[in-house]
């Protein structure tokens, strides 16, 4: 059994080869956090809590001074009872006190991983779960903290349920998802931030004294920052070290925090962000909290990523999709944006048939009167003055083609000016009296309501159910403003927030589950919403709207972290760039671009024949080896270093290759030798362009030397085949 329980001892062992969790019951009430980290055989108990008499310290028991919530490192904490550190929940009763008292009642285990209620979690497999619930006798509360342990991955996921056993209403402030206590305070702090089109910039930072804190309250996860944070030691690199990551499983607002608190420990928390939350429990009612993947490593970043690409890929994407080859695409965006006609677009699918592309994808611009982003959003007819036969002639057009289809939706937006907005001002995300705030021209549709979730579910599944639609690429454009609805009473409107979260996923839940077969793409203008909330629904996410090269290959870098490249939408596209109007080689746009999934977004019937040319043999070649490039083991080797130079290695069992971004020129070019360091050893590689045969180890160690590149932005592939 991988989750022991020591009666004696009073702790529970959470362990697989990989990782041990300890979690102590002292005084037969409260949980605290006893170990996290490397695998032990069995848990003594020689780490002892230290027990000291504090100034300042309130004590539960007047007779023990040198108990104190004060210090006691716990695995979950609230305000109002003597621990003044960061609090994974917040709860008012009726009489507006926010007391609780909430103590370790009894415990069960099981060899199972249950999905969560309305949530997208990790799926189960070889796992167990460990629930411990704490009760508080006075309002009849129940807390239930889950634990669920991986037995092949370094993994535990943690959630926790809230119940409201007695008579009265209490209001959830803050429902944190997990806390704990980690005894140390030598760590540097990672996150990703960033911006649109800047999306997952990597930021390391030494923990310092206080709370150190990234969160959102856009309503989605947002590019600004990934909920995800690692503790790392100062020492580890890509390749060694010693990693503590939590990614949060969640599509909305949320908090990771970490704070150094007075006598050298560091508290990690995170959950919905407080702030913009409230829930109403009523009598019997349950909530549930989003689930946080705790991941550990010993080997450095890349050994984090491992973990992340592999559990990710086999345990939260959808299962049609976990080991399903990815269709090359064509997107019309940058190549028409809203400005085309079914005969260009018929012209541009040839052209891309020719090049091999399999799916033809048609943007934004193909229903009501879309013709600029001021307008119908909401009216999802087709516009036959641009497509005569709508989308149905179309798609059987382009599958004539022997092409797959493809089509883009902005599901959860509404323009003021549209049908859908006169006969419907109440479905919008609003605040009476107030008014509506737009962006990019648009409104927020109020996905907290049932009725506006079921005509989304209707609406979508009426072009599913044509058979016609092979690929849906689901896009949202803006933040959320004015949260409130006409659908729910005062008392919940700071509901809402979540509320439109679980509204969105209710309907992706319903629609995927319904359409198993079709490919959905997860979009926000890029990576605005790319956290592993979306990925259970949607195996693949646009990764960012800046398609330039160079940002690509850090955009890309960053989000590797967490995501393999199958899941991070890659495009070529057209020079000088539509973002940042760089001029970029084809060759580095094409091998940057098969470092995610790939994909072309560029009029093929205005580019020269040589580069038509060169597209087709881009894309046979990654056709030839797709299975190297989707789903072989992806390390990074090599950060960015000031001239953006960089390089990363993908291998499989039959191959493996070596993509080096050599960023801009330099004039004193310094000796590079780059380690490939995760080739077998013992294996023998081949160059498929010199024929040379190399041993894993040599390549391993001794390296591959960087020719001196006299030109910015150049793109080696080194290629070998174990022979
Ligand atoms: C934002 C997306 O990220 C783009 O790729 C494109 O689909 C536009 N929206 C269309 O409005």
């Amino acid at each position: 059994m991988p989750i022991l329980f020591d009666s004696e001892k009073q702790c529970f062992h959470l362990k697989n080869d990989q990782l041990s969790y300890v979690i102590g019951i002292e005084k037969d009430k409260y949980l605290t956090h006893r170990y996290f980290g490397k695998s032990l055989p069995f848990y003594a108990g020689s780490n002892s809590l230290q027990e000291i008499d504090r100034g300042f310290a309130t004590n539960p028991d007047p007779t023990d001074r040198k108990f104190s919530l004060n210090s006691l490192p716990m695995e979950t904490s609230s305000q109002g009872t003597g621990d003044h550190r960061i609090s994974n929940y917040q709860i008012r009763s009726t009489n507006g006190a926010n007391l609780t008292n909430f103590f370790y009642r009894e415990h069960q285990i099981t060899s199972e991983k249950k999905p969560l209620n309305g949530l997208p979690s990790l799926r189960n497999g070889q796992v167990t779960t460990l629930e411990i619930s704490l009760y508080d006798e006075i309002q009849s509360l129940e807390m239930i903290l889950v634990y669920s342990l991986y037995e092949e991955y370094p993994v535990i996921t943690r959630s926790v349920r809230y119940l409201n056993h007695g008579t009265q209403s209490v209001y959830l402030e803050n429902a944190g998802s997990m806390l704990m206590d980690l005894p140390r305070t030598d760590f540097d702090l990672i996150t990703l931030n960033g911006a649109h089109t800047n999306e997952a910039n990597i930021a390391r930072q030494p923990l310092h004294s206080g709370i150190q804190k990234i969160e959102s309250s856009r309503g989605t996860s947002s590019p600004q920052h990934q909920p995800f944070l690692a503790l790392v030691e100062p020492s580890t690199t890509e390749f060694h070290g010693e990693v503590f990551a939590f990614h949060l499983i969640y599509s909305g607002n949320f908090t990771a925090q970490v704070e150094v608190e007075q006598y050298g420990s560091s508290r990690v928390q995170l959950g919905i962000q407080p702030e913009t939350f409230e829930w109403c429990l009523k009598s019997t009612e349950i909530f549930q909290t989003p689930e946080v993947v705790l991941n550990y490593s010993t080997d450095g970043l890349n050994g984090m990523s491992q973990t992340f690409h592999r559990i990710y890929q086999n345990k939260l994407v959808p299962p049609t999709w976990q080991k399903k080859q990815r269709p090359v695409l064509l997107n019309t965006w940058e190549a028409n944006y809203f400005d085309f006609h079914e005969k260009e677009l018929l012209a541009q699918a040839d052209l891309a048939k020719e090049t091999g592309i399999e799916l033809f994808v048609l943007d934004d611009g193909w229903f009501g009167q879309r013709n600029d982003d001021a307008s119908s959003l909401g009216d999802w007819q087709e516009n036959t003055e641009k497509l005569p036969q709508g989308i149905a002639g179309l798609a059987d057009k382009i599958h004539q083609k022997e092409l797959q289809f493809g089509l883009w939706f902005e599901p959860e937006m509404i323009s003021k000016n549209s049908r859908l907005f006169e006969a419907h001002p109440d479905w919008v995300l609003q605040v009476p009296a107030y008014p509506m705030t737009e962006g990019r021209r648009q409104l927020v549709l109020d996905l907290s309501r049932r009725d506006v979730q079921d005509y989304l579910i209707d609406m979508l599944s009426g072009y599913l159910a044509t058979g016609k639609i092979d690929y849906i690429k689901w896009d949202m454009n803006r933040h959320l403003t004015e949260v409130g609805s006409l659908a729910f009473p005062a008392s919940q409107q700071k509901e809402i927030h979540h509320r439109y979260v679980l509204g969105l996923y209710r309907i992706l839940e319903t629609i995927t589950s319904q359409f198993p077969a079709c490919l959905f793409e997860n979009c926000s203008s890029g990576g605005g919403r790319f956290d592993p909330g979306m990925m259970y629904y949607m195996p693949q996410t646009w990764t960012s709207d800046n398609s330039d090269a160079l940002c690509r290959s850090q955009i890309q870098y960053g989000y590797s972290y967490l995501y393999p490249p199958v899941m991070m939408g890659a495009h070529v596209s057209p020079v000088p760039n539509h973002q940042v109007g760089r001029i970029t080689p084809l060759q580095t746009r094409g091998l940057i671009a098969m470092s995610g999934n790939l994909g072309y977004e560029l009029d093929l019937t205005n580019l020269p024949a040589d580069e038509q040319t060169n597209i087709a043999e881009q894309i046979a070649f990654y056709k030839a080896h797709r299975s190297l490039f989707q789903f072989g083991r992806f390390y990074r080797l090599q950060p960015a270093n000031d001239f953006f130079a960089t390089a990363w290695l993908f291998v499989t069992e039959e191959e493996a290759a070596v993509i080096y971004f050599n960023g801009l020129a330099r004039p004193a070019v310094p000796i590079h030798q780059l380690k490939t360091r995760y080739l077998e050893e013992q294996a023998i590689y081949q160059d498929l362009t010199t024929g040379q045969k190399i041993s894993g180890a040599e390549l391993n160690h001794a390296g591959i030397t960087i020719p001196r590149i006299k030109e910015d932005f150049a793109t080696l592939l080194f290629h070998w085949k174990k022979v």
